[in-house]
């Protein structure tokens, strides 16, 4: 093991240095996801081989280009999420907002396979425009996605989806764009941890043309509260 504790210490006398392997299992699980946060939340829907409905929670989650549009989501193990992906290539990436979090929660159970999340949990499938998996109608925005690869190494799996479509409901739009505070997106802090937006600041983007000729930190944009 690299440092001196072999295992997270109650109370750190110096700085952690550690890699993947040197603590006992699911320690280093737990530095990392306390670590990055706050998680944005997939709640991805998918459709089984048999036409069975799959609604299931991943915060190993993100948007992942541009040009074109990707979303990326991990799996510890192959979850039936995966499983699924495998067969019928398309998903839904729900967008969890706060007042969806227990509902959301509780599709995290681990039912068994060709159990329907959506009916256990109160929620209403809803058709998407482009893909075969339904939407949650309760979520104020969806992304409806193409699987374009799935990554497997060892008992990670990446799924890379190409975003084909998104819907977005009237609620969360103010001024020609989505309002975050309306939207109220679920974040992932660890474990049960979860929080709602908190403060909201705005940082103008820095271009060179403007900070070109400058004594650097003068041109640096400034945080102003919202
Ligand atoms: C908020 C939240 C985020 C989660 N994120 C992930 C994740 O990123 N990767 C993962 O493998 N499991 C994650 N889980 C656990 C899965 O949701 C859980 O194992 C679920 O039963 C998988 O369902 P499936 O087998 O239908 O795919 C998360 C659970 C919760 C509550």
């Amino acid at each position: 093991m690299s440092g001196p504790h072999a295992s997270p210490p109650r109370v750190l006398e110096g700085p952690i240095e550690v890699g993947p392997g040197d603590w006992a299992e699911g320690e280093f699980y737990k530095l990392m996801t306390s670590l990055v946060i706050p998680r944005p939340i997939g709640w991805i829907s998918t459709l089984s081989e048999a036409g069975a409905r799959n609604l299931a929670p991943y915060s190993y989650f993100n948007l992942m280009g541009s040009d074109p549009f990707y979303v990326a989501f991990g799996s510890h193990g192959e979850k039936n999420t995966v499983s699924n992906l495998r067969k019928v290539p398309e998903f839904v990436a729900n967008i969890v907002t706060m007042h969806l979090l227990e509902k959301m929660n509780f599709t995290s159970t681990d039912f068994p396979r060709g159990e329907d999340e959506f009916s256990w949990a109160g929620l209403t499938p809803a058709k998407s425009a482009k893909v075969r998996p339904a939407r949650v109608g309760e979520a104020k925005a969806h992304l409806e996605c193409d699987v374009v690869e799935i990554v497997d190494d060892r008992n990670t799996h990446i799924v890379l989806g190409r975003i084909v479509h998104a819907h977005v409901d009237p609620s969360v739009w103010r001024d020609g764009r989505v309002d975050p505070k309306l939207l109220d997106p679920v974040c992932r802090l660890s474990g049960p941890a979860y929080a709602g937006l908190g403060e909201l600041v705005n940082v103008a983007r820095p271009f060179w043309s403007s900070v070109q000729g400058t004594h650097g930190q003068d041109a640096m944009p400034r945080a102003v509260k919202r």
